[in-house]
């Protein structure tokens, strides 16, 4: 028997937080619950464990989303925009909305039943290029020039995320240009779009969320409310502690190279 789609309502976004580092034990339910794509796609990684944790990834995520809709994780079908953004399948409108992020053993998922939306979480880690000319547009990186040095880092963390999160509701993927769009990156109240190329209202239609996550992560929501207030609903918990990982390059040259390919690819 199908439930009805439980409601989340107008004011609410929920996210739920996991870690992808599970227990052998844990793993059969979380295969089972995959389709034969998936469980090719996790086939395909070379590392063990970045297998394990695209299961524990995928596998939760079917769970989670069918125990909103009552139907069986592996009863789930998922289809793909044009740039890789899942979303249920099926036509018109699908019941929930939802986006996932994962970096390292975390993994953060938003899910509502009316706002299109985006999320994202990343590790602060130091690195050594100039990321910011690369990837921010120019009001960003005046604002990120005066940022104190010591609170670089966070500010810069900050404004990835929630360009990425905008990126990830948006749908566009990579061919959206990051200059095209600004938003704040101050630590201090809720974060905002400043500008969309092309969209006077676009300001007032998307809200953006800070993510409450265990200490060394940021993370924001985007969401198209047009104009509706939201708050984060945390569904089971926020993860309070994360193993340790191993300190190394966030994002080295060899990803830029391949950032700006794919870019310049989205936009022939
Ligand atoms: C595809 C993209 C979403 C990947 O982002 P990411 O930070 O590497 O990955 P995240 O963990 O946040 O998100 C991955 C999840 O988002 C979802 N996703 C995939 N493509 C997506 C898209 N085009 N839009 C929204 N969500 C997408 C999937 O659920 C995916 O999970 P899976 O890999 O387990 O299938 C895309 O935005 C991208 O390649 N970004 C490159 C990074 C970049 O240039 N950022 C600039 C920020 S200033």
């Amino acid at each position: 028997m199908q439930l009805k789609p439980v409601s989340i309502g107008a004011g609410t976004i929920d996210v739920w937080q996991w870690s992808l580092d599970v227990p052998l034990e844990a793993l059969p339910p979380l295969v089972s619950a995959l389709n034969e794509a998936e469980f090719a796609r996790a086939s395909r990684f070379v590392h063990e464990q970045h297998r394990l944790r695209f299961i524990a990834g995928r596998g939760r995520l079917r769970a989670i989303l069918g125990s909103y809709l009552g139907v069986a994780p592996n009863r789930l079908a998922f289809s793909y925009n044009a740039f890789g953004k899942p979303r249920l399948a099926g036509r018109g409108e699908p019941p929930l909305h939802f986006n996932l992020s994962h970096s390292g053993p975390t993994a953060v998922l938003a899910v509502s039943d009316r706002y299109q939306l985006g999320i994202d979480i990343e590790r602060v880690l130091p690195f050594r290029e100039n990321l910011a000319e690369h990837f921010f547009s120019g009001a960003e990186n005046e604002a990120l020039k005066v940022v104190p040095a010591q609170d670089y880092l966070g500010a810069f963390f900050r404004c990835w995320t929630r360009k990425e999160a905008f990126v990830k509701a948006h749908g566009a993927g990579l061919s959206l240009p990051l200059e095209s769009f600004d938003v704040t990156i101050d630590p201090v109240g809720e974060p905002r779009l400043l500008r969309l190329d092309g969209v006077d209202d676009a300001p007032a239609q998307w809200q953006f969320l800070n993510l409450t996550l265990p200490r060394g992560y940021v993370g924001a929501v985007a969401a198209l409310t047009a104009g509706n207030a939201v708050s984060l609903n945390y569904r089971g918990g926020t993860l309070q502690t994360v193993r340790r990982e191993r300190r190394g390059a966030w994002w080295p040259a060899a990803r830029i190279e391949r950032h700006q390919a794919l870019s310049r690819a989205s936009r022939i």
